[in-house]
């Protein structure tokens, strides 16, 4: 069984795993953040959405053994504190982007990849980012608004700030 050492939120974790143990199963099952969420196990939903060495990835795609050495950001490193939630979060929030919640946080790590990149994201990219990820809830307005709010996007559904203001028609 390889040893391994992955590099999350900031800690590093040595483990011994199976070759073939998936990167949802590592964070999950042997490091307990289960806010890395399992959907479909194929690639497609977009809920296991983690960030490899900043870019975002499907970790039911990516074996453990392939992250070793890496840098792994999941969801529960995003908010600031206990107390405050990264802006994106707040988009979320303020515009009533999620119901059930499991496709959060996959959703949220790629708008945060898109968040930290250099050149602002357009509306398109905006939307194609958001085209790999399904929702059985919201009908994806809501989401919507909040990834162009939370990104700052001109001329789409909200205003350009981050901050979490209020604004109008946010899903009510
Ligand atoms: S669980 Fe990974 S893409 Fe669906
Ligand atoms: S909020 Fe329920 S699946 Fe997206």
């Amino acid at each position: 069984m390889p040893e391994i050492t992955l590099h999350v939120n900031g800690l590093e974790h040595r483990l011994d795993v199976p070759d073939r143990m998936l990167l949802t199963d590592a964070l999950r099952q042997r490091l307990g953040l289960t806010g890395t969420h399992v959907g479909c196990e194929h690639g497609v939903c977009g809920a296991c959405t983690i960030l490899l060495d900043d870019q975002p990835v499907r970790a039911c795609l990516t074996l453990a053994v392939q992250a070793d050495g890496h840098r792994i950001r999941t969801v529960e490193s995003v908010a600031p504190s206990e107390e405050e939630l990264h802006p994106v979060q707040q988009a979320m929030r303020d515009c009533h982007g999620l119901q059930c919640g499991f496709c959060t946080p996959g959703i949220v790590m790629s708008l945060l990849a898109l968040h930290e990149q250099e050149e602002p994201p357009g509306p398109e990219e905006i939307d194609e980012t958001l085209s790999g990820h399904l929702c059985r809830c919201t009908g994806y307005r809501n989401i919507t608004e909040a990834a162009h709010r939370a990104l700052g996007c001109a001329g789409h559904a909200g205003p350009a700030d981050a901050a979490g203001h209020e604004h109008e028609g946010a899903g009510r």
